[in-house]
């Protein structure tokens, strides 16, 4: 029943979320394998604004100390990618295992666990093994990708899930899709219409990738459920992410359609078949035709056996559609919507913050995680949101860990959550991005996302005061002991 000021509940997970390539560093050492984000950081004339994650955090030698300050911060849980590369140097199902690379992530895990830590762990964020890459053109070949993911899944299912109790396949298939293959600002860095990048098919290869993506998160649930799941009793689901988007013009019907359209081509794509077992949203086959590849029976018959038990959101922001006239191109992967930061009026869509494409927008969260439960019915962590504050990449350590802006961020997005919740939501878990201040992708070591400050010099990490507070934000706004309802 909903209730005047809807809390958390008492058993609410959170934590701190990080991923391989964008902390590690160590890409050398304990036998791992290169992935496509080593080679796309080090193209010249450079991609990632002269940075790579060779380095990064050196998390690799330095994560007890990592996990001292998530002791610090009061996190109960804590979400981290494993590097394929680490596990399988050479990504195939036929490639040899390196067990160095598993003695580290068993490190990490019992590290954790003796802190009270829960660890989350994430299969797949963005680092495929080059060697698959360059063995069958990596995400291009649907039929071979997913029988290497289903493989390395197994590994560690096998290896880790007598202490994870908690998977995620996938990080942002959208990003891998669309980044990686259309606009080609991420690795690989395929694209027909960026003058950087030399080969690709923005028309075709972004649609194949999604489905092999697809097909790759649902033979590993369909492999834990089927061999892990009554032994381990973990759960497993995907993180998703996605802006949520307000029509441009309130008036206008076909800016409403644009918007439903804009969520439907990023966030159904993937959720349609993952959750409802069911076919690419309708907008999608209309506007896509053949380019879009079809469900066999035998696919949708692995679909149905891949039931996952929640889904992970990813949230930053939110901003306004307007729809297209005329045909859209080719190369469109948005829904021939044209995405804007203010509305038909000029009102901004939130407030600024230190990224261009990042407004705080907490009510249009509220919004977008209401949208979600109702649409996929599946409980909801979130497990990534976050923000830099504006200026921040320009300050030094003794400004940078005076936060405001991030604490208010958090403060709005969590009220957000308490709101959704009274709309009937059933919101589990947090995990705000990042841990530390990270390599950000293409936008290089600039954009500051972490609770905690890194000195990218000294690799020396300095908390800001949001990490030390985001405990207090939380105890606020919970209730008492869940009564099993949910
Ligand atoms: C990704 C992170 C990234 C963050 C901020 C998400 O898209 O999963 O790896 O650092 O957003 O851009």
């Amino acid at each position: 029943m909903a209730s005047a000021s809807a809390l958390l509940p008492r058993d609410f997970e959170w934590g701190f979320a990080t991923a391989a390539y964008q902390i590690e560093g160590g890409v050398n050492e304990g036998g791992r394998g290169k992935s496509i984000w080593d080679t796309f950081c080090h193209l010249e004339p450079s991609r990632t604004k002269n940075a790579n994650g060779d380095v990064a955090c050196d998390h690799y030698h330095r994560f007890e100390q990592d996990f001292d300050l998530l002791g610090q911060y009061g996190a109960g849980a804590y979400r981290f990618s494993i590097a394929w590369s680490r596990i399988i140097p050479l990504g195939g199902r036929n490639d040899p295992v390196n067990e160095e690379g598993i003695r580290f992530y068993n490190q990490l895990i019992d590290s954790l666990l003796a802190r009270g830590i829960t660890p989350w762990v994430t299969l797949y964020h963005w680092d495929l093994p080059q060697a698959l890459h360059d063995r069958y053109g990596g995400w291009l070949d649907v039929d071979e990708v997913q029988k290497d993911f289903e493989h390395y899944a197994r590994v560690c299912f096998e290896r880790f899930g007598d202490r994870v109790c908690n998977w995620i396949t996938l990080n942002e298939p959208w990003i891998q899709a669309v980044y990686g293959y259309a606009t080609g600002g991420n690795a690989p860095g395929r694209s027909s219409t960026n003058k950087q990048s030399t080969d690709g098919d923005t028309t075709t290869e972004p649609w194949i990738v999604g489905k092999a993506l697809i097909m790759s998160h649902a033979r590993a649930v369909a492999l834990y459920n089927k061999e892990f799941r009554h032994t381990q009793r973990g759960v497993i689901g995907v993180s998703l992410n996605g802006d949520y988007f307000e029509p441009w013009d309130a008036e206008d019907p076909q800016d409403a359609e644009a918007s439903e359209r804009r969520m439907e081509f990023h966030i159904g794509w993937f959720a349609n078949p993952i959750f409802l077992a069911k076919d690419y949203p309708t907008c999608m086959r209309k506007q896509l035709g053949d380019r879009l590849p079809e469900f066999t029976p035998d696919d949708f018959s692995l679909l149905a056996q891949a039931e996952c038990d929640f889904y992970g959101m990813n949230y930053y922001t939110a901003q306004f559609a307007k729809h297209g006239t005329g045909e859209a191109p080719l190369t469109d992967v948005l829904g021939n919507v044209e995405e804007l930061q203010h509305d038909k009026q000029g009102t901004p869509v939130g407030k600024e913050s230190g990224l261009h494409w990042l407004r705080s927008c907490p009510d249009l969260f509220r919004k977008h995680l209401t949208r979600i439960y109702k649409l996929y019915g599946k409980p909801i962590y979130i497990t990534e949101n976050g923000c830099p504050c504006p200026g921040e990449d320009k300050m030094v350590k003794e400004e940078a860990v005076n936060d405001p802006y991030r604490i208010q961020y958090f403060q709005d997005h969590l009220d957000a959550i308490c709101k959704s919740i009274e709309d009937g939501s059933v919101i589990k878990g947090y995990f705000a991005w990042s841990l530390l201040d990270n390599l950000e992708w293409s936008d290089g070591f600039g954009p500051r996302f972490g609770v905690t400050y890194t000195d990218y010099v000294t690799l020396e990490r300095t908390p800001k005061k949001s990490a030390l507070l985001l405990k207090d934000i939380i105890a606020k706004r919970q209730g008492p002991l869940s009564n099993g309802t949910h």
